[in-house]
């Protein structure tokens, strides 16, 4: 192994450092992220807390790439955020990362196959290949004979595991979701952090917003955000959690 490829791999995934939001709406100047740090590194599934309006949508779109910071630093996989251009950014975004929201975002007019299939129109991939793997990504999240339905046909449990079929489809390396228990009841709730443990164990890095303590404990590590700052992060107390993965606290 080359000293190149050990650096790689040492690599945190995500470094942020003293992270500054401010929103400007006429005169309004609202400083949403008061100076973050964060570092998540490979493998992590990692639980965002905190009050609504504390930032946690703001922080994971800057870490997601769909929005920029005022002041401080990114590298996302050792790169230097700021330093790439907006088509650079892109394709970061498009290579390293998936999304995953609480209104689920489906195309309510194309059918589950479609849905997953879409980032990969994006990405120029050939009609049969697309068809392929949007196939084997729903058979992966137990929906492959819903395959020719349309959203309006199925649960809100369903819909977002198609929607995390849609996020993965591109195996990115973060896999971002925002409140994705919030609008499922508890069992569904339980059946999408199922998903995300399997996920996770098959080495995607997870963080995930979440206003639900029981979701929370679920995962290893806790970081809670207040007003713009980032209050606690239980790295290194949960890190050696044995809690068996899959024992539900909710
Ligand atoms: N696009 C925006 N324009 C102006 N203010 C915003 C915008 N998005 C969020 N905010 C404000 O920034 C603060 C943090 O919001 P957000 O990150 O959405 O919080 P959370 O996700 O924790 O509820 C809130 O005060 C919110 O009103
Ligand atoms: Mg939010």
């Amino acid at each position: 192994m080359t000293n190149q490829s050990m650096i790689e791999i040492e690599q945190p995934l995500v470094k942020l450092t003293d992270c500054v939001k401010v929103y400007r709406t006429g005169q309004v100047h609202l400083k949403a992220l008061k100076g973050v740090d964060l570092t998540v590194n490979r493998g992590e599934m990692t639980a965002i807390m905190g009050p609504s309006g504390s930032g946690k949508s703001t922080l994971m779109h800057i870490i997601g790439l769909l929005d920029e910071m005022d002041e401080g630093r990114y590298l996302l996989n050792g790169r230097e955020v700021q330093s790439l251009t907006d088509n650079e950014q892109a394709r970061a975004r498009n290579a390293e990362i998936g999304f995953v929201f609480q209104a689920f975002n489906l195309l309510q007019s194309a059918n589950l196959r479609d849905n997953v299939a879409l980032p990969l129109i994006y990405a120029g991939v050939p009609v049969a290949e697309r068809r392929d793997r949007a196939e084997a990504m729903l058979e992966r999240v137990g929906l492959l004979p819903w395959a020719e339905h349309r959203p309006g046909e199925i649960s809100g449990g369903q819909k977002q595991r198609v929607a995390i079929a849609r996020a993965m489809i591109n195996h990115p390396s973060l896999l971002l979701a925002d409140e994705p228990t919030g609008n499922l009841d508890s069992r569904a709730g339980r059946e999408i952090m199922d998903l995300f443990a399997e996920l996770n164990e098959s080495g995607t890095t997870i963080l995930l917003i979440t206003h639900d303590q029981g979701i929370a404990a679920c995962t290893r590590r806790t970081l809670m955000i207040v007003d713009g700052r980032m209050i606690s992060d239980s790295a290194g107390v949960n890190a050696a959690c044995t809690v068996p993965e899959k024992v539900w606290c909710v």
